[in-house]
Parts: structure tokens; sequence; C-alpha cells
């Protein structure tokens, strides 16, 4: 027996037991989970208005590297909001310059123009430092691209990356299909968020001029195909997750006649994956979910993010904790004591989560110095009473080790289940672009495979994928039984560091060789049907990937 398990008896086994059979998904389940990705992504690419959006994005292509140019982008993400420049050398490298500012709970939830206000003045803050002598070299007044726009149109040139559920109808136009992560501010869905920004900076008299739309999977899908050439899916598994792919023209079937379905070839599209599953037909559902979902500002909507995403995780763990707490005839956890931090919605970050594992792996800022000898369960627990002592403000003497060891198991099973889920996903999208075969009906041959052989690039960013212990391990642990080993091996996971900045920039340059083009052409004035076309046109420099 080891020494965790005698810490455990009784009612606490039982409840242990429970948690673990509610939070695990067998195998069977994570193909039918699957199975109905497959259909929600067939249901969004033939009509509009389904929860899981498949909303093409206008962008017809992905880079190969040789772009170069430099950039101005907005990226309002969840956390942050950043500025940054961003040049790129068309070596496959990048520079980039930013500066973050804070989006307080004010913004996220008051009026939609205040928000957008906030979001020009960062930017006007930006430059204003930018110019400023002291500032490097590369600063944007007399870097060449911004001079040769200024000669002959009086504004900057900038992208934004929004990463919200957009239906883009261009490259730099698309209305607010919901908010999420946390955001409600009023009057904003339904409104098209590039002229949100643009009345923005008009109000303010500030001459930038946003010229292209972007979200951070589309974002992430360009950054990792201009950093390793290649890259057919971009997905966050941060604060919220989504997917983005290069998908067939001819299989994103609700753009009927228009332009845009006639001028086939392929282009990508931003899943806002999700709002998977909201009727939880496939997603087993436990009760601490239930309550996140509830509580949260959006019940029955974002089911899919709610099981995996940063911003609940902590939730769920919470939840747990405190039904623990509260346990029945007598308290499993902290002799029944519980915390203000701890009581408080949102109150525990899955940064905590992450930590706790960290402790217990002995990673991150518990990792020992090479040569020293391993550590004793007993001493990771320790490790893992001083975490919960300091975040969650409980008292030390009321954290027994066997307390440890109950919340670090709830945060393996919480943060597991994510990452199993997380490769239905990822298994869909390979699944239905005909690069992999579902295992369900046991071994499958990659005869016939889209890519065959073939390395197939998947860029990711986000804090749980970049820093949560053994996440990426165990999405791929996960991946590699649901569609095989040979198909798995070849995924290749790489980070799109600076995505939503690089990616953004990546739109700008088609943007601005698009307006080059109209310019050149005489065609000023175009409407978004034809801005389409020259999308399409434009982007021929982008290495099509079935090439
Ligand atoms: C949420 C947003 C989506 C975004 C994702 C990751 O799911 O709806 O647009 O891509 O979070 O940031």
């Amino acid at each position: 027996m080891s020494y965790t398990t005698a810490l455990h008896g009784g009612a606490t086994d039982d409840i242990l037991k429970s948690l673990h059979k509610q939070f695990t998904i067998d195998d069977q389940t994570l193909f039918k989970i699957t199975t109905t990705f497959l259909s929600e992504i067939s249901e969004g690419l033939s009509n509009y208005g389904r929860a899981m959006a498949m909303i093409p994005t206008f962008v017809k292509g992905v880079p190969d590297g040789s772009e170069t140019g430099t950039f101005l982008a907005l990226d309002l993400g969840g956390t942050n909001l950043r500025v940054c420049e961003v040049t790129l050398q068309g070596d496959q490298t990048f520079s980039l310059r930013q500066q973050k500012y804070k989006v307080s709970e004010t913004l996220k939830t008051g009026e939609v123009t205040t928000l957008f206000d906030y979001l020009a003045d960062s930017v006007d803050a930006f430059l204003t430092e930018s110019s400023t002598p002291s500032k490097e070299p590369s600063s944007l007044i007399g870097s060449d691209p911004y001079a040769a726009v200024n000669q002959d149109t009086p504004y900057l040139p900038l992208a934004l990356t929004f990463s919200f559920p957009v239906e883009q109808s261009a490259l730099d136009s698309g209305v607010l299909l919901t908010w999420t992560k946390g955001f409600s501010a009023k009057n904003a869905v339904g409104k098209d968020v590039v002229k949100l920004l643009q009345d923005a900076f008009d109000r303010k008299h500030i001459h930038v001029k946003c010229v292209a739309l972007v979200n951070d999977t589309v974002g992430a899908l360009l950054s990792r195909a201009y950093t390793s050439g290649g890259c057919i899916l971009g997905a966050i598994f941060g604060t919220g997750t989504n997917g983005a792919y290069v998908e067939e023209v001819s299989k994103i079937t609700k753009l009927g006649d228009s332009a845009a379905a006639a001028a086939g070839g392929e282009m990508i599209v931003n899943t806002e994956w999700g709002a998977f599953n909201n009727s939880r037909s496939a997603l087993p559902t436990t009760p601490y979910d239930n309550k996140v979902d509830r509580e949260s500002i959006n019940p029955r909507f974002q089911a899919f993010e709610k099981f995996i995403s940063g911003m609940y995780l902590g939730e769920i763990a919470r939840n747990v904790i405190l039904s623990l707490i509260d346990a029945a005839p007598k308290p499993i956890l902290f002799g029944g004591r519980s915390s203000d931090q701890l009581n408080k919605q949102w109150g525990l970050d899955t940064a905590l989560l992450s930590e706790i594992e960290e402790a217990w792996e002995g990673l991150g800022q518990f990792s020992l110095a090479p040569g020293s000898v391993e550590v004793t369960e007993v001493e990771k627990l320790r490790r893992i009473q001083g975490v919960l002592a300091k975040r969650l403000e409980l008292s030390p003497p009321d954290i027994s080790l066997a307390d440890a060891d109950i919340v670090r198991q709830a945060c393996t099973l919480i943060a597991s289940r994510a990452a199993r889920l997380s490769a239905t996903a990822v298994a869909a999208i390979l699944v239905h672009t005909g690069r992999a075969r579902l295992w369900d009906q046991g071994e499958q041959s990659s005869a016939g495979l889209k890519d065959e052989g073939k390395r197939i690039g998947v860029g990711v960013d986000g804090s749980l994928v970049e820093f949560y212990p053994n996440f990426q391990t165990k999405l791929r642990a996960s991946l590699r039984m649901l569609i095989g080993p040979e198909v798995e091996s070849r995924v290749d996971i790489g980070m799109a560091k600076d995505g939503s900045g690089v990616g953004a920039a990546l739109c700008a340059l088609v943007a601005q060789r698009q307006s080059q083009a109209a310019r050149t052409h005489g065609a000023y004035a175009y409407d978004h049907e034809e801005t389409t076309i020259q999308v399409r046109t434009e982007v021929s420099y982008l290495s099509s990937l079935s090439s």
C-alpha cells in the first residue's frame, strides 16, 4: 500500500472513488464524443446559426515564412489587452515589441463604447510611447512600412485579434455572435467589431485604420505556419479553448452560391469548438460542472469550454473542495474550515491547480537540482500544504497531509479530463480533414489518408498547454488512443508563440496587398463580395496547403 493510500480510509476512500468515477472519461465515451464532434462540424459547415459556428474567415491560405513587413496589431483575448508592433523578417523569424494593458471587470461588463474607447486609447498610448526619442530604433514612426503608408494615406493600418465568436463577412468585417470568457459588454452582440473599433479611433482623432480582423486560433495557425513552414490547425487551450483549421471551400456548403464559394480553393475556418455539444448529449457532466455552468454569465453556452479551459478548471476544483469541506456526516477536508478566498466565486485560479501538480511532480519552481536525492511522498505533500496555506489563506494546522493528497488528486482528475477532452477536438479535425481514421472499430490502416507519411503541423497557444504539468502528454496519449500511433506520431504539436500578434500581422499584410491591388486597378470602393475576391487573388503569395 502506498503512503498516500494509507492516508485515507472509510468515508474518504469512498468519496475519492466516487470523484474518480465522475471525472474519468473512459475510452468508449471519448470515441462517442469525437463522433458527435464530427457531426457537429458538418452541421456547422452547412448551416448558419449553429452553436459551434464553424465560421469562414476569408483567410484563404497559410504563409510559408517568406513574408516581410512591420505591422501594428491589437489583441483582445481574455485576461489582457496587448498592442504590438510585429516585424516579419521573411526568414521564418519575427521580432515583436508589445505593451500589455489590463482589462478590468468594469470594462468587460460595461457599455461597449467604453471598452472600445479603452482599446483605442491603448493603441494611442503605445504609439505615443513608440515615438518618444528614448525608445528603440524600431519605433513605429520612421519605420519603413508606415512611412510608405503615410505618404499616400493618412493612417496606420492595424489588424485586430478579437478572440470571441465573430461571424465574418470579409477579412475586415464581422459581427459579434455572443460574448464568451466572462465578457458581457452591453450593446455589442450583432455589431460589427471592426466598425466599433474604427468609430472609437475616429471619435478620438487617432489616425489608425483597422484593416483586418482575426481570431486568436487563426493567428496561432498562421504564425505556426510562418515559423515552421506548415500548419493545418491552430488551437488555443488557455482562458478559453477553440480551434481553426484549413478547410476545402467546397465543404463549407453554407456559403451557398456566394463569390467566396465560387472562388473555391481552401479557407481557414474558425470552429468555435468551445460551444461544442451545448446540449451535453455526449459530454458526461458532474454536479460540479452543473454548478459552474449555472452560476456563469452564460449558462448552457460554451459547454465544451467549461470542461476544458483555464477560466473554469479552478472554479470546478473550488466546487469539489467546498463539497468535501461540507461533507456529511463528517467533513473530509480541512476539518470543515474554509476561507474567504475559497468561498468566493472564481476564488481559485487554475494557476493554483498547476502549482499543486508541480509541487507533486517536482516541476517548475519545485524542480530538483541535477543529482539531488528523490523527494519522498511526505515531502511532496508538505509542499502542497505550503501552497494551499499560502494561496487559499487557510490556516496551516487545518491542512493535514491527507487533505493535501485529496486536493492533489482532485486537481489531477479535473486537468486530466480536460486534456482527454481536448484530444477529441484535435482528433475530430484530423478525421474530418481526411488525415486520420477513428480506431473505435480496432486498428485502422493509414493507406489513402491525406498527407500520408507526412508531418501534420498543429500550432497551439494558451496557459494550459504551455504551463500545466503534463497537459500535452495526456492530450497526446488520448489522441493516440483515438487515431492510432502511426498518425499521432506524425502530428507535430508546437507552440505558436505570440500567435495573436504574428497572425494579425500576416492578416494585415494580406489586407495591405489587397488595398494596393485595389489602388493599382483603380478600384477604391468595393463591397464585401469584391473584397473577398481581392483577398482570394492577393493571398496567392501564401503557399497552398495542398501543394
Ligand atoms: C473563446 C472564444 C474564441 C476564442 C477562444 C480562445 O472560446 O469564443 O473565439 O478563440 O475563447 O481564446
